[in-house]
């Protein structure tokens, strides 16, 4: 029984029970097989027994504004407890946090707290970034603050890699009195490198300035701490991640933060539940969590979803599941760096910068979409291309390799060069994901890299750009539910 078991047996249990791992298509060859989701890092698929409790739940479901009867009764105690466990996976100490949910990745989450941290210390007018953030956690900033800087990484043998904290405390000094807070990003979604957040929570509070993390790529993989009793200096003020990337896609975005910088300034979003009283002139907002933060009626199925895939998450282990997935990303990256013509983009020595669930790699003289195409039609291996949603990191390893002249490329043909590699291609990995899934990606990246020619000859690009099989059509009809 699932309920009974923790520690590496509940592992080896949840490793096969997601639903989609099991899904065939056929291919440009004619063959049917099962897919290889590598694509994890864009959304992880649904942990099955999270689902089926989710399945279970529907029977009660009821708003949890209603209040008397008894599936709201039941919907209302499932709800909370969601929020307490997101609390409890996180190490927040539910007297100093609260925990929101809002909208359906990190994005939402993030306005909220620039808005917020502006609208507190309106006098601090300045953020600090590091160049490898997601858009999720940089336009926010750049929206809501009047000043963004942007936090170099270390650099070695021409490899970027995690954020340079000596840097990052030398641009805190030099802005000190408008310094309002620093947010970044525990794991990049593209290279999968890892940022010291608690050095950097000491140094932010060190300069008086407040510490968010974006926890998208870190919930799911790696133990989190925001509160450590015996380092209060390294607490993290906010931290929001994405249920749709831990394990329950359709759930929320979550957000964690302190109460105090919360009751700060009137939460942005107003209307149903959030309030106390409401009157003709005036309105009177909750000072309780998470109500006065989550106007209107919430994603109740979605938050108790993600809540039981947490909990299962906490009973394996996040130090388990850590040193597992290391275990893989580091086979990915034994077995890519010997393929010929492959270039890994971000430090690949794990010993200088750790990796997390995510590495991006072009072939030589192959488009990021064309690689991409052919994993997907030939191999039935699903990765994700282009610049995902991290387009200056994107372009300065890009531009890097230009430079440290990696590509040999003559001063004519850059433009050509920049146009043809404005992209990666990512493969990434999730708890269901096995050695034999890596052995398969590096097969077929050998092969493709020995015979690139022939499946070059196979696809021409249309009028939009896009890499189209020459003969092969991928049908979606038979796929439509109704
Ligand atoms: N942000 C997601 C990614 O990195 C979609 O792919």
């Amino acid at each position: 029984m699932l309920h009974k078991k923790t520690g590496s047996a509940l592992f080896t249990e949840i490793q096969n029970a997601f639903i989609g791992l099991d899904t065939q298509y056929t291919l440009a060859t004619g063959e049917t097989t099962k897919r290889i989701y590598l694509d994890s890092t864009a959304s992880t698929l649904m942990m099955k027994p999270a689902h089926d409790v989710v399945e279970h739940y529907y029977q009660h479901y009821a708003n949890t504004h209603s209040t008397l009867h008894f599936g709201a009764k039941i919907s209302t105690d499932y709800y909370q407890w969601a929020h307490e466990r997101m609390l409890s996976f996180l190490g927040a100490n539910p007297k100093t946090y609260a925990c929101f949910f809002t909208g359906s990745g990190t994005t939402a989450g993030m306005n909220r707290l620039a808005r917020v941290f502006k609208h507190g210390r309106p006098e601090k007018t300045t953020a600090l970034v590091s160049i490898m953030e997601h858009h999720s956690n940089d336009l926010p900033h750049r929206k809501h603050m009047e000043k963004i800087i942007h936090v170099p990484l270390k650099e070695r043998n021409g490899k970027l890699g995690c954020v340079c904290i000596d840097m990052l405390e030398n641009i805190c000094k030099e802005h000190q009195g408008q310094l309002n807070y620093i947010a970044l990003t525990g794991v990049s979604n593209v290279t999968g490198i890892m940022n010291p957040i608690y050095e950097a929570a000491e140094i932010a509070h060190r300069y008086g300035a407040y510490m968010i993390v974006d926890g998208a790529q870190l919930a799911a993989h790696v133990p989190v701490q925001m509160c450590n009793p015996k380092h209060p200096e390294q607490n993290i003020d906010a931290l929001v991640f994405s249920g749709h990337k831990t394990y329950y896609p359709g759930s929320p975005g979550v957000v964690v933060a302190r109460k105090d910088l919360l009751l700060s300034v009137e939460p942005e979003e107003v209307g149903g539940g959030m309030v106390q009283d409401v009157f003709t002139e005036n309105y009177v907002v909750k000072s309780t969590f998470p109500d006065r933060e989550e106007a209107g009626t919430p994603n109740i199925p979605g938050a108790i979803g993600l809540a039981v895939a947490i909990d299962i998450l906490d009973r394996i282990g996040m130090d388990f599941l850590f040193k597992e997935e290391d275990k893989l990303i580091q086979l990915a990256l034994d077995k890519m760096t010997n393929i010929p013509g492959i270039r890994i983009y971000g430090e690949t020595n794990t010993n200088h910068c750790k990796r997390v669930a995510s590495i991006s790699f072009n072939m030589k003289d192959l488009d990021h979409g064309l690689t991409a195409a052919i994993l997907n039609d030939y191999f039935n291996i699903a990765v994700r291309n282009d610049c995902f949603c991290a387009h200056p990191y994107v372009k300065e390893m890009i531009m890097d390799d230009l430079m440290s002249g990696v590509e040999n490329i003559e001063m004519d043909d850059i433009d050509d060069y920049i146009e043809l590699k404005r992209g990666m291609v990512r493969a990434s990995f999730g708890l269901y994901s096995k050695d034999e899934d890596v052995h398969a990606l590096a097969d077929a990246l050998m092969e493709i890299s020995k015979n690139a020619e022939k499946y070059i000859s196979h696809y021409h690009v249309d009028a939009s750009g896009n890499y189209v099989h020459k003969s092969f059509r991928f049908d979606i009809e038979p796929f439509y539910p109704i």
